[in-house]
């Protein structure tokens, strides 16, 4: 499944990142690369360790901890530290896989990469190319969104960033693991979600089947749910 969250960040926010981001020292994005995906990939990226990106990536998950649309897709239990990448003409992230674990070297935390999550950084007028092109079990998807804007896609898929051929693609990059391990299962609660969300606009949260299907959400939540 994949989810489109728009306006993680506003306007203003992202301007901000870029103006911090603009006065860092880049590095070969090959240093947080698996040894699949090193073979094919060919980017720059903030040192993940670094000051600016900690503080960059924590005001990201304050961000995403505010928004209902995200919560309700991700149900997420730990999100990782979010790193941050530039992509400039020739540079491309071949196909790959996303490692199934990843540990945090300052903060301990280690987590089961459920969903992976780009956070586009760049307008999509600001460069050519360098689209994230996903595959999942509906065929292949390619993405391309306004700066501020989140999608999130299942880390069992292969994906890849197309070759950048005018300008600078800029964004940001995490993992989480989710509540709800099984994708399936997570894709009907977010369903559901949605449908109670568009009935309580017709016919009111104290609306009798709206009460009770309400509680079935809850249920399902209870029931697919690790913590
Ligand atoms: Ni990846």
């Amino acid at each position: 499944m994949l989810v489109c969250v728009p306006d993680v960040l506003s306007k203003h926010d992202v301007a901000d990142f870029r103006r911090i981001m603009d006065a860092e020292q880049w590095e070969d994005g090959r240093s947080t690369a698996g040894a699949q995906s090193a073979q094919v990939k060919q980017n720059e990226q903030l040192p993940p360790d670094s000051q600016t990106a900690r503080k960059l990536g924590e005001r990201i998950i304050k961000a995403l901890t505010a928004n209902l649309l995200f919560i309700s897709a991700a149900v997420p239990l730990q999100i990782f530290p979010p790193l941050f990448n530039r992509y400039r003409p020739g540079q491309f992230f071949g196909e790959h896989v996303d490692n199934c674990i990843r540990g945090d070297n300052l903060t301990g935390l280690r987590i089961r990469t459920d969903i992976s999550g780009t956070l586009f950084l760049s307008e999509p007028d600001e460069y050519d190319g360098g689209e994230l092109v996903i595959d999942d079990y509906y065929g292949s998807h390619r993405v391309k969104l306004p700066a501020g804007h989140l999608v999130l896609y299942p880390s069992t898929s292969l994906h890849m960033v197309t070759p950048v051929t005018r300008g600078a693609r800029i964004s940001s990059f995490f993992w989480l693991q989710s509540m709800i391990k099984d994708t399936h299962a997570r894709r009907m609660t977010f369903d559901m979600d949605n449908a109670i969300q568009s009935l309580v606009v017709r016919l009111g949260r104290n609306d009798e089947d709206v009460r009770k299907l309400t509680n079935i959400y809850h249920n399902l939540i209870r029931y697919w749910a690790e913590l």
